[in-house]
């Protein structure tokens, strides 16, 4: 059967068991999101492809994770007292849960990011209390690189912190103390594989290394990679770190070093995908058409390279993957008629999906 034609087949019926509790404030919103079985890809596959719900995270992604890990860490090693700064170089997801945990906790919250980036972004910034520097986009050579300027402004400051997504390592503590154990337990110890995209490598490093411990080594973990990037090369050959070249349209996934964060888990990882963008912008429609699911890209990919790796292992097997985040912050361009041309993408989406490009 086709994935499309798999996709089209009549669901089952829905059982769901839902408790909770009430949590304190923002802070006590982040994590314990749902683990989504995808019904379609399962029966596709003969797999368990169950996806983590991070877009349900309360600042709407799977960095909301992180950037409470990173405040959280700088606190418990006294680098961070009431009423201080936490400055951090992003143009995207991290900013956001970061100025978010931030209003939380009452620190005052610095963004650096290149002037390349959309009017919305550095408006929901500053909606959410961030004081927002754009500056011009130089390479990270450049000493004024928007992460390099977040280093040196935080620096400069009493009672101020980088926090340094990349190479800072409790971004990846925190998945490996939240999201791999919440997966372990809501698959109930049976997950077979886990597999998602990188940017900082935090995700993947922390639940990987969670699921490999928890599992006794029995659970594979895989990176997947999109264009323009070179770690799926990197796993693939052995080590071999080549020049990075080309692009994607994908956000926030994709890397042209081993971070830190990566670097915690790197030697451990089982295989590497490496999902063109044709495939993830036909799963984004698709999982929009069938499961309901409206997913940014990197999600998208993500669930792409979920179905490959249970085709890879066959039948019987859970998969698990993220959802990193929802398509609202990206939908001018993912349901453009004009950007998916742009973007020679336009033949990607399956006919019967093009419905749902409704914007010129
Ligand atoms: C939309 C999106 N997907 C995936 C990722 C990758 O997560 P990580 O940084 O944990 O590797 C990011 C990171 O910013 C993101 O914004």
């Amino acid at each position: 059967m086709s994935i499309s034609a798999a996709f089209r087949a009549r669901a089952k019926p829905l059982a769901r068991a839902f408790t909770s509790r009430a949590v304190d404030g923002f802070v006590g919103g982040v994590g314990n999101t749902p683990l989504i079985r995808l019904e379609k890809l399962s029966r596709l596959t003969g797999c368990d492809i169950v996806a983590k719900s991070e877009l349900q995270n309360p600042g709407g992604s799977v960095k909301d994770r992180a950037a409470l890990g990173v405040v959280r860490d700088a606190e418990q090693r006294g680098l961070l007292k009431p009423g201080g700064t936490v400055v951090e170089g992003t143009a995207g997801n991290t900013g956001i849960g970061l100025a978010h945990v931030c209003r939380a906790r009452g620190y005052r919250c610095v963004i650096f990011m290149p002037n390349t980036q959309s009017q919305e972004k550095i408006d929901l910034l500053r909606m959410l209390g961030a004081e927002v520097y754009p500056v011009p986009a130089v390479a990270y050579e450049d000493p004024k690189n928007y992460n390099h300027l977040a280093r040196d402004f935080a620096k400069d400051l009493p009672n101020a912190i980088w926090t340094d997504q990349f190479d800072n390592t409790a971004n990846a503590e925190a998945h490996y103390r939240s999201t791999g154990p919440e997966i372990w337990e809501q698959t109930q110890g049976k997950v077979d594989a886990f597999i998602c995209a990188t940017g900082t490598g935090g995700t993947l490093a922390g639940v990987g290394r969670a699921l490999k411990e928890k599992s006794d080594g029995r659970t594979q973990v895989w990176l997947a990679d999109p264009p323009g990037s070179v770690l799926a090369s990197y796993v693939s050959s052995g080590g071999k770190l080549k020049e990075r070249s080309g692009g994607s349209i994908t956000e926030g996934i994709g890397q042209g070093r081993i971070t830190n964060n990566l670097g915690t888990f790197v030697k451990q990882l089982d295989g590497a995908l490496h999902i063109p963008d044709q495939k993830t912008i036909a799963m984004l429609y698709e999982l929009l058409d069938t499961e309901g699911l409206y997913l940014g890209a990197s999600s998208a990919l993500n669930v792409v390279a979920a179905v490959e790796l249970a085709q890879k292992l066959g039948p019987g097997k859970t998969i698990a993957t993220i959802l990193c985040d929802g398509a609202y912050r990206y939908q001018s361009r993912l349901f453009s008629k004009k950007w998916l041309k742009a973007k020679g993408l336009e033949d990607s989406v399956p006919e019967h999906l093009q419905k749902y490009a409704v914007l010129d």
